[in-house]
């Protein structure tokens, strides 16, 4: 058996080297993307197109030799399965129209989602064939508060007061809308797996902008009953959880099972006070560092890999705090690989 960098950091196995992939690896900066995308017509068409969306999850693996692929597709498809019109628009992030009380849920349908969703298991299963064997590949959704955002605000960018108003107002209605959101993905996770995906990802990108009165019942709970009933499902298979921003990662190690993705805002030196010697620290160099590339790029991930793995050469997977920035020049991107597969402990 190969014993694939990804999975060993996951389960604790010593490492000879320290990991790495990047979220948004498959994307714009790319030129070979930008051309793919060009040809696909929409974002949305682009994720159902397992051709050319297997094309794009790999163009990053050919160019870097990164250790894992990330599905490519994207976590407003749930919404879009369950019934909602999203389309993404040219420099305005995506669209729909919001769900703005109880009496909307009647437009979502969960009744049938893998009709909408099943050209993304038949790309899981193209990659799959495809990967090098020591190359894992990873499938992911959002979370339940994080698609919600969207959902109920119909865009990108916004301040939250929709999605806040909501729980407020209705939180009854408000749970229904996070249970179906958790179910539906819990579904597609899982045909995720039987199509080959090896380990998965849950995006709760807007973990900081859960108010802490909602915490538990409003991300934390959701995530547990999505993570819980995954789990029943595939009990080996390995999830890494990635709560962007929060303040309060304590909450959410008590849910992590494998693995926490941390962001550029979490400071090194307190790996320690998290650290309960069982779960796999993924992170967390500053996308922007990326970018800027040169002597502040390669100290920044020195300095990261100096911490979390130079002492202990074990639960750690290299990663960006975020994804790859727009415009991020290729060759940085080669650059990082190579410093960080020529790291030794
Ligand atoms: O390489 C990969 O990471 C795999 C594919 C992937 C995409 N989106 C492709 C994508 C993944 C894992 C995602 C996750 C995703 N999608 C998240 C969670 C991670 C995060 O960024 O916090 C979120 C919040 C979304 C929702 C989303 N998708 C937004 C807000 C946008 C618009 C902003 C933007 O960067 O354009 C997208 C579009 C999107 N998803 C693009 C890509 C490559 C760019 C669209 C394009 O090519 O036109």
């Amino acid at each position: 058996m190969t014993d694939k960098l990804i999975l060993a950091a996951l389960s604790g196995r010593p490492l000879p080297r320290p990991p790495i992939w990047l979220m948004r690896q498959a994307g714009r900066y790319l030129p070979e993307y930008r051309a793919v995308r060009t040809d696909a017509g929409s974002f949305l068409d682009l994720c159902y197109n397992s051709e050319k969306a297997t094309e794009v999850t790999l163009q990053p693996i050919r160019r870097f030799g990164l250790d894992a692929a990330i599905l490519f597709a994207d976590i407003l498809l749930i919404p879009h399965a369950l019934g909602m019109d999203v389309r993404f628009a040219e420099g305005e992030g995506p669209v729909m129209t919001p769900l703005r009380s109880g009496a909307d849920l009647t437009r979502l349908d969960g009744s049938d989602i893998h009709r909408t969703l099943s050209p993304v298991y038949e790309t899981v299963r193209r990659v799959k064939a495809a990967l090098p064997a020591s190359v894992a590949l990873i499938g992911f959704c959002g979370a339940p508060w994080t698609v919600a955002s969207y959902m109920v605000e119909g865009r990108g960018k916004s301040d939250f007061y929709e999605l806040k108003k909501f729980a407020y107002t209705e939180p009854q209605a408000f749970q229904s809308l996070l249970r179906l959101i958790a179910e539906a993905s819990v579904a597609y996770l899982s045909r995720q797996v039987d199509a080959g995906a090896e380990v998965v990802q849950i995006f709760e990108s807007w973990a900081g902008a859960v108010p802490a009165g909602l915490l538990e019942s409003c991300s934390i709970d959701p995530l547990r009953y999505l993570v819980g009933a995954f789990k029943k499902r595939h009990p080996d298979v390995p999830v890494i959880i990635f709560p962007r921003g929060t303040p309060n990662l304590d909450h959410y190690l008590g849910l992590m099972t494998e693995g926490v993705g941390l962001d550029e805002s979490f400071a090194p030196g307190k790996r320690h006070l998290y650290d309960d010697g069982r779960i796999c620290f993924q992170g967390h160099l500053d996308p922007a560092l990326l970018k800027v590339g040169g002597a502040p790029m390669e100290e920044g991930a020195r300095r990261l890999l100096d911490v979390h793995f130079r002492h202990e050469p074990e639960r750690f997977i290299f990663n960006l705090g975020h994804g790859v920035m727009q415009h991020t020049p290729p060759e940085h991107v080669a650059r990082l690989v190579e410093i960080v597969k020529g790291y030794r402990p």
